[in-house]
Parts: structure tokens; sequence; C-alpha cells
């Protein structure tokens, strides 16, 4: 039987990385197309070097139609994961049309050669953003969205509009969304693993580069919020988790097994932990002290939020397996493997 393809948009990056190396691992062909606006070649060379694969990379990108259509004319996939987006909360707001011009022009692009090419699957990664500061925890995929704290978030919230509509009106197309909580860790190997340029933005960045010592000390955003120890609470998702549920998405396509056109999926582990949980289980699994100070809120957080994974525990047949120290152990992993530590 001819091998199924993949085209993973942003698949140099974090995420799309990771998620390259679990197609690969479960029997897929992979193409990745990235720009390298902000993530990195080795990682290409990492996902090559876990799998033994020479994965096609193609350095374009999707908002440019002219070199993404090279990409559909040159390659057979009948698949697509689009990753390809900005993804920095902070700096959306201060270039909102750089998010809205990127996010929504890459994936009107995707959606639009994917018709024109006859592929059929699509992946799109949106986000628990979209639920803004839910009401009820945890958050099904009925709990209704909410309108954008920053650009970005609207970016998902858009894109998945997009998505919803041009499936109900095109025929021989169909989608599934993943909303995906706080994806957290790097792969096992240290190969691959999250790349942040500058002064990271993400609390896992920042505590294994204060442990590594490039940071003196984690600011950890308030501790009056009407949580149990103050601080905000989050879903943790391990990073090869995450990817597995691309797999299983795809997977549910090819087969048929979509009881809808379009599908949406939220992809968390239904566990909540806490900013200050967090700190304190990295120091335990890793043997290190995280130097950590107590400051003010950061404006537009989410008090807390996490999943009920059901739907995706049933339908998708998938779950999150790594547990929360496994997972914090891969992200030390990986911060040492990039400063030879
Ligand atoms: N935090 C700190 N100190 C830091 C960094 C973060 O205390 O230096 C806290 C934040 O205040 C928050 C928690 O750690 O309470 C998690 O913050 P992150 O920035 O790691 O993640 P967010 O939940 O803010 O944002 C993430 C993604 C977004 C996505 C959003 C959806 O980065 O892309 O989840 O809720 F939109």
């Amino acid at each position: 039987m001819k091998k199924q393809c993949v085209l993973v948009s942003g698949g140099a990056g974090y995420i799309g990385s990771h998620t390259a190396v679990e197609l690969i691992g479960a029997g897929f062909d992979v193409v990745i197309v990235d720009n390298l606006s902000n993530s990195d070649r080795n990682a290409v060379e990492g996902v090559r070097r876990i799998t033994g694969v020479e994965v096609p990379f193609v350095e374009a990108d999707c908002c440019d139609r002219a070199a993404f259509r090279k990409v559909f004319e040159q390659y057979e996939f009948d698949s697509v994961i689009h990753f390809a987006a900005s993804k920095a909360v902070g700096e959306s707001v201060l270039e909102p049309m750089k998010y809205y011009r990127n996010n929504l022009t890459s994936f009107m692009n995707v959606i639009d050669l994917m018709r024109e090419f006859g592929r059929q699957n699509i992946v799109f990664s949106s986000s628990c953003t979209v639920y803004g500061e839910p009401e009820k925890q945890p958050v099904t995929e009925r709990t209704p969205r909410k309108p954008a704290e920053s650009p970005y978030g609207n970016t998902k919230t858009m894109c998945e509009d997009i998505l919803r509509d041009s499936l109900k009106a095109y025929d021989g197309l169909k989608g599934i969304a993943l909303r995906y909580f706080n994806p957290i860790g790097a792969h096992p190997s240290a190969l691959i693993g999250e790349l942040p340029r500058g002064v990271p933005q993400n609390l896992i960045p920042y505590i294994t580069q204060t442990a590594a010592g490039i940071r003196e000390c984690l600011s950890v955003f308030g501790d009056d919020y009407p949580t149990p120890d103050g601080s905000c609470i989050r879903d943790y998702i391990d990073v090869v988790d995450l990817a597995r549920a691309h797999v299983a998405a795809i997977r549910r396509m090819i087969d048929g097994k979509n009881k809808e056109k379009y599908e949406i999926f939220n992809i968390g582990t239904g566990r909540g932990v806490s900013v200050l949980e967090l700190v304190h289980r990295f120091e335990e699994a890793n043997g290190v002290k995280i130097n950590y100070k107590i400051v003010g809120r950061r404006a537009g957080d989410i008090i807390a939020i996490w999943a009920d994974p059901t739907l995706a525990n049933t339908e998708l047949g998938w779950k999150a397996e790594r547990s929360l120290d496994e997972t914090l152990r891969a992200a030390w992993a990986w911060e040492k493997h990039l400063r030879n530590l």
C-alpha cells in the first residue's frame, strides 16, 4: 500500500518538529515547509536524526502563495497539519497587523491550495485561548468561546471560523481543530525542543533558563489569585503527547472515522497545576533549585483553565500518557543539551 504523506507547515517549530517525528514513527511520509522566521533548521536535522529519515524540507513562507503552490505541485500529500503562525501573545498586542497578516493569510492559502490540488484532510493548531477566562472548570469543547484577549488569540478564533465555514461550503475537504492547552517538555532524545528567542515569555523555558544560570530569577506573576496557592492554574501537556494527538487526528480523517466534516478536540491532560506547584515539581524532578520571587500579576493572564479531554480520549482514542515528572525532566535535559551542560 502507498504510504500516506502529510505536509507539516511550521514543521521546524516546537510542536511541528515533534509532530513530524511522531508521524514518521507511525508510518507516514512527511514534508516540512517552514520560513524559519521563529524556528531553526537544526530542528529539521533533529527530526532526521531521531527518525533516520531524510525528511524533505522546503524553506518557504506559507503567506507567499506562489512559493507555497510549488510545494503542492512537487509533493503528493493528502493531509496538511498547519502550525505555521506567529505565536507571541505580547508581541501580537504591539504588532496586530503582523499577526492578522501572517496567521490569516497563511491559513487561507492552505485552504485555497488544498482545494485547488484536491487535498483532503487538514488539522489546525488552535488553542485553549479561545475559551478566555472560563466560568466553569474543566472546559469541554462545548464551553462557549469568549472574545479574545489578544490579536494572537483572535487569529485562533478567526481561523477556526474560516475552517468551519470552508468545510461547510467545500466538498472533499474535512478538518479537525485541536485546542492545545499549555505544551511543555521536549523529545526524550533531547535532540528537539522549544527554542525561544530572547527572553522567554513562557513559564517552562524561563524556569529551565533560570536553572541553567542564564536568567537570575524567575518572576512568578501573582500569588493573590483566587486559587489554592494564589498562583495561576494551567493544564500542562507534554509536547510528545500533543504531537501524537495530531497523528490520531490525521488517522481519524484518513480512515473516515470523523463524524462531522469539522471536529474540535481539547488536547490537555485534565489536570490543573499552579505556577508554584510547577516550580516545585521541577525542582524535585530534576534535583535543582529555582531562584524565584513573587511579583505583580501579568496583564491579560487567565486565572485558571484546564481541559476536559474526554472527547479526545473516547473519539480520537488519544490520551496524555507522560507523567509531569517525565515531562519536566525532558524539559531540563533539552536545556542542558542546548547549553552543553
Ligand atoms: N508565568 C510566570 N512567570 C513567567 C512566565 C509565566 O509566573 O516568567 C506564569 C503566567 O503568569 C501564567 C503561567 O505561568 O500564569 C503560564 O504562562 P505561559 O506564558 O507559559 O502560558 P500562557 O498560559 O500565558 O499562554 C499559553 C501560550 C499561548 C496560549 C495560551 C492559552 O503561550 O500561546 O497559553 O491560554 F494562547
